[in-house]
């Protein structure tokens, strides 16, 4: 592959010729094929030499790692049309040769930056790249262009539809598979918050080397791990039911602007809820899990991209309250013990796949209770360092 060097189409953007002829500029690229391009898209570590708060911030984010989880290979081969699952997870593939940096990136920078006609639809991809041009579109509408790229004012930035631009797909036969945006579209968060708003709270810093002073800028992390304790609140109570006692679990989605879980079909909640006696021998264990089961044709099991419909959809929606009973003998006293936990794919799956498995902790606690005084019903909460998180990267590591 031969690549312009950086220092020469630096030095001739800085000429400030706003109409450079293309070929001396553009990051001219030649695959192994032989097919050349001429085009404007750069690897994500170029645009931290001057973003670099905004590159540490979205280095460790999962659209960092969009094309190298185990998971995501793992899928993309065993649905045998890949270049379908790219256009999402590594969008300049389809613009510029794939074996060029900026393609390696997954959803990188200018997966977003050069985006324009931003559109959300259950085809999916509603969006195009504009890697013909050294225009970078943003909230911004003040920014005054720079030697390395032009400003584009784009409030669409700001606005649900650029999410909903790759986080809205359908399936063949109408099959819902990302419905994070129609969710959200649906519920009261509409009116008041853009998925910005909630993933991508601002916090001051520098916009980058060389513009002055500092300014209110969004977080490029995406948040997840921060936010999962808030997404929902869950409350345990002891209750006479009968002769008996009952676990009460209330399950209220009261932080999330769209169904938990979302995203993935295969993502799952499991509520698991365990009584021990006063001694602390544990006597019973309940476990329930929700989530959308899609199935094929014959109405077996299926990942999304064989899934013929959805079978099932126990997911929480915005506003839902959930509640569970679990009944057990009166004794005298003892312990109720709580977790919600959700999971990126069950466990039988992630088995199947070979991919490891990978969850984070929503809400885990308990209470003790005499049955002569039941207890107030409590909520219970997860410390954010109480988060099982395995990361899961190409080599298998944190990337932490
Ligand atoms: C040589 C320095 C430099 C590099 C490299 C650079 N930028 Fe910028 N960029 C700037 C400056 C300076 C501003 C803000 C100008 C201002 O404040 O008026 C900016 C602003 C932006 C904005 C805001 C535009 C808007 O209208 O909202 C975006 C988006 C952006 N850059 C994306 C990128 C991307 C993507 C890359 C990598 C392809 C990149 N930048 C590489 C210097 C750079
Ligand atoms: C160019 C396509 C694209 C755009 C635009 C996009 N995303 Fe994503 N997003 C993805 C892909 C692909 C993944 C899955 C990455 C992976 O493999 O884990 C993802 C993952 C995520 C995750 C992490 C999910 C998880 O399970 O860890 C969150 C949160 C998220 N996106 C939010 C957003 C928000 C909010 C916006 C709009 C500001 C947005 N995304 C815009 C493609 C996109
Ligand atoms: C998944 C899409 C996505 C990716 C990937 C992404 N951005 Fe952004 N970026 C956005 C959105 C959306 C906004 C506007 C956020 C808002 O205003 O609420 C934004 C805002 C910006 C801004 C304007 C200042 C600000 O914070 O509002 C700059 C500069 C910027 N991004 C640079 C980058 C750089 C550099 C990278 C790569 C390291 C990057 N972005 C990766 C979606 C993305
Ligand atoms: C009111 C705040 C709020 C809004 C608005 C919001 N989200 Fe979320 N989102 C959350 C919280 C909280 C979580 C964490 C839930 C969890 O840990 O599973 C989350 C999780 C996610 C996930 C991970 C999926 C999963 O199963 O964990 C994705 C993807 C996502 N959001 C995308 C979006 C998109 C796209 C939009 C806009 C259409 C959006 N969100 C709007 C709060 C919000
Ligand atoms: C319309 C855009 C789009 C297309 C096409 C697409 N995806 Fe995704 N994919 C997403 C978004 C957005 C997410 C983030 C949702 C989440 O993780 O909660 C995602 C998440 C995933 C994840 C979860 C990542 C993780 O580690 O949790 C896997 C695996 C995945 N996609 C595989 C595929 C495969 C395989 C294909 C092709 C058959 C494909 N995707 C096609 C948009 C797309």
């Amino acid at each position: 592959m031969i690549r312009a060097s950086p220092t020469l189409l630096i030095l001739l953007l800085a000429t400030g010729c706003t109409k450079p002829a293309k070929k001396e500029v553009a990051a001219v690229s030649v695959d192994a094929a032989g097919a050349s391009a001429e085009h404007f898209a750069f690897p994500s570590h170029r645009c931290g030499e001057c973003h670099g708060d905004i590159e540490s911030s979205w280095r460790p984010s999962a659209h960092a790692r969009a094309v190298t989880t185990p998971l995501f290979t793992k899928m993309r081969d065993a649905a045998g049309h890949g270049a379908d699952c790219d256009g999402c997870h590594a969008p300049l593939r389809a613009k510029i040769p794939a074996d060029d940096p900026a393609a390696a990136d997954g959803v990188g920078c200018d997966s977003c930056h050069l985006m324009t006609d931003m559109t959300p639809r259950r085809e999916g991809k509603g969006f195009t790249l504009r890697v013909d041009d050294t225009t970078r579109y943003g909230p911004l509408c003040d920014a005054q262009n720079h030697y390395f790229h032009k400003m584009g004012c784009s409030p669409g930035h700001a606005q649900s539809k650029q999410c909903a631009s790759c986080h809205l797909l359908y399936g063949a036969g109408a099959i819902p598979l990302f419905t994070e945006y129609e969710e959200w579209e649906r519920s009261r968060y509409a009116s008041s918050h853009e998925c910005q708003d909630c993933h991508m709270a601002s916090r001051q810093a520098a916009l980058a080397v060389g513009a002055k002073g500092t300014r209110r800028l969004a977080r490029h992390d995406f948040a997840l791990d921060e936010m999962s304790g808030d997404a929902i609140k869950v409350t345990l109570g002891v209750e006479t039911q009968g002769d008996e006692l009952a676990a009460v679990v209330t399950m209220l989605n009261e932080g999330a602007g769209h169904s938990v879980p979302t995203g993935l079909p295969e993502h799952r909640l499991v509520l698991a809820v365990s009584r021990s006696d006063a001694s602390g021998a544990n006597v019973q264990r309940w476990e329930r899990v929700y989530g959308r089961v899609l199935v094929d044709g014959d109405g077996k099991p299926a990942p999304f991209y064989r899934a013929a419909r959805v079978e099932s959809d126990t997911r929480i929606g915005v506003d839902e309250s959930r509640v569970e009973r679990f009944t057990f003998p009166k004794g005298k006293s003892g312990r109720i013990d709580v977790s919600l936990t959700w999971l990126r794919v069950p466990q039988a799956m992630a088995r199947e796949l070979g991919v490891p498995e990978d969850s984070r902790s929503l809400a885990s606690g308990g209470q003790s209770f005499d049955s002569a005084r039941l207890p107030k019903p409590l909520r219970l909460r997860t410390e954010p360092e109480k988060a099982i998180r395995v990361n899961a990267t190409a080599d298998g590591g944190a990337p932490h």
